[in-house]
């Protein structure tokens, strides 16, 4: 996750290097599996909702045919972890019913292992914050039908300076495996200035290899334009820089991620990072426009705050089971930014076709007054004869039973509504 915030010793650093160079000596590239061909049938609409690149290339372990859903560390505590604060939240996840509605990773990020291997160079759970070590954490959240995630780096040390697992895979990929750990998030820092094609393979090869399904979530920030290659590498990958809690970062991160829809699919997503809701930073309605954009673009829908001590409000956003259910529809199609207007693109359309020739309609207003966006057939690619009911997400009720070549509502300041749009004619027909 954070990048860079502590300067490891010299000292520290050379030692290291001197076992790296090591490495890289007695290195064997392994090289990637022949790909077998997508099992499943690629949804085609038209040029707005482009699904060219649709599962073309995914990895085949089976996982991520829905995005991934949970928890992570990060965000709310950042390095104050322990595994008391892991079981509590994988109990929250249990008690209010979050874990129900589909969060089942529970995923901790840097921080849980020792700052040095052992003596068989192996990594190792700090013992202070993770006495019981990270199979007894495996099992306590696999006792409660929950999913365990663990954190490392594609590079030489983590983030905050934990060892990575550059020149390391194979080793750590066994490791993980036999503390039954379900996920991996793989970081980006320290990562020598080789790039991410390079260093993020080997950790694929060897999570295959350790025998066990791991979801491999990969972390190198974008900035390789990963959703052109990481498709056939890892069941995610970020599409951008680290989130923050602030309006400014979640709107600038949706656009970036927008960018990539045409390549998400079953098997692999695209991830503009995890969610903020809950955090403090924003206002209820802006982590609802949050909520609703990360959903509607088949984001993980990880959850990044103090669960244990959530509002009511922010337990009403993140246990919304039918903006939850946008997001985890069959259909694997990345809903996009169909439509701008106002002063800088401030009132938005996005939009994305769902299964059961439905379609899902965000009205985002991202200007600082309220106004009335409206989605017309025209944008969404419809055919102008198609009538629709429209069921309002937020709402949870019909708003209109025969809409017709556009539709619209008033939305507050940064505040976004969301919708299903179902035919009443026989089916949604979109223009070529
Ligand atoms: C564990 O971490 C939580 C969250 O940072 C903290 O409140 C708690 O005091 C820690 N517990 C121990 C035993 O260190
Ligand atoms: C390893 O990769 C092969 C080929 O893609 C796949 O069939 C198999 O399920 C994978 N195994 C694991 C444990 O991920
Ligand atoms: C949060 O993200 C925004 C937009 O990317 C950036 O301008 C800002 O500096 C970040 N703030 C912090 C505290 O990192
Ligand atoms: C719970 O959250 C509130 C803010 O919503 C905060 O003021 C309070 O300190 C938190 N309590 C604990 C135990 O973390």
């Amino acid at each position: 996750m954070a990048k860079r915030r502590i300067t490891p010793s010299l000292y520290t650093l050379i030692l290291s290097l001197s076992v790296v160079s090591l490495a890289i000596a007695v290195r064997v590239t392994p090289l990637l599996q022949t790909l077998e061909k997508p099992s499943f049938q690629r949804p085609t609409f038209n040029r707005i909702f482009d699904t060219s690149k649709y599962g073309i290339l995914q990895l085949n372990n089976g996982l991520a045919q829905t995005p991934q859903m949970g928890w992570n560390s990060w965000n709310f505590f950042a390095c104050n972890i322990n595994e008391t604060v892991i079981k509590e939240t994988a109990d929250a996840l249990i008690s209010t019913g979050l874990a129900e509605l589909g969060y089942v990773y529970i995923n901790i990020d840097d921080c849980w292992s020792s700052p040095t291997r052992n003596s068989k160079g192996q990594l190792v759970p700090e013992p202070k914050t993770f006495p019981s070590g990270i199979n007894a954490l495996a099992e306590y959240v696999h006792g409660k039908g929950l999913k365990l995630g663990i954190y490392s780096d594609a590079g030489v040390f983590t983030c905050q300076v934990r060892p990575g697992s550059l020149y390391h895979e194979s080793a750590d990929a066994k490791l993980f495996a036999s503390w039954d750990v379900d996920y991996l998030k793989y970081d980006n820092c320290y990562n020598l200035g080789i790039p991410p094609k390079e260093r993020y393979p080997p950790m694929r090869e060897a999570l295959n290899a350790s025998g066990r399904t791991i979801f491999y979530s990969l972390c190198e920030w974008g900035v390789d334009d990963p959703a052109l290659w990481a498709g056939k590498v890892g069941n995610s990958w970020r599409t951008t820089d680290d989130i923050n809690d602030t309006w400014a970062s979640m709107t600038t991160i949706a656009d970036l991620n927008d960018k990539w829809a045409a390549y998400a699919g079953p098997g692999g997503w695209n991830d503009p990072d995890m969610l903020e809701v809950g955090n403090g930073g924003m206002t209820y309605k802006e982590y609802r426009a949050h909520f609703s954009i990360w959903a509607l673009m088949k984001a993980p829908l990880l959850i990044g705050c103090d669960v244990r001590n959530m509002t009511a409000e922010t337990f009403e956003i993140l246990s919304n089971e039918e903006v939850i259910a946008v997001n985890q529809d069959p259909l694997g199609v990345q809903g996009r930014k169909v439509d701008v207007s106002g002063t800088d693109g401030c009132y938005q359309v996005w939009a994305g076709p769902l299964s059961g020739d439905r379609l899902t309609v965000a009205l985002w207003n991202r200007c600082s007054k309220a106004e009335t966006i409206t989605a017309t057939w025209e944008v969404l690619g419809l055919e102008s004869g198609i009538s629709v009911s429209v069921r309002d997400l937020w709402q949870h009720e019909e708003v209109a039973v025969d809409a017709v070549s556009s539709f619209g509502a008033r939305v507050d300041a940064h505040d976004c509504r969301m919708y299903i749009f179902t035919p009443r004619t026989a089916s949604l027909r979109y223009v070529a």
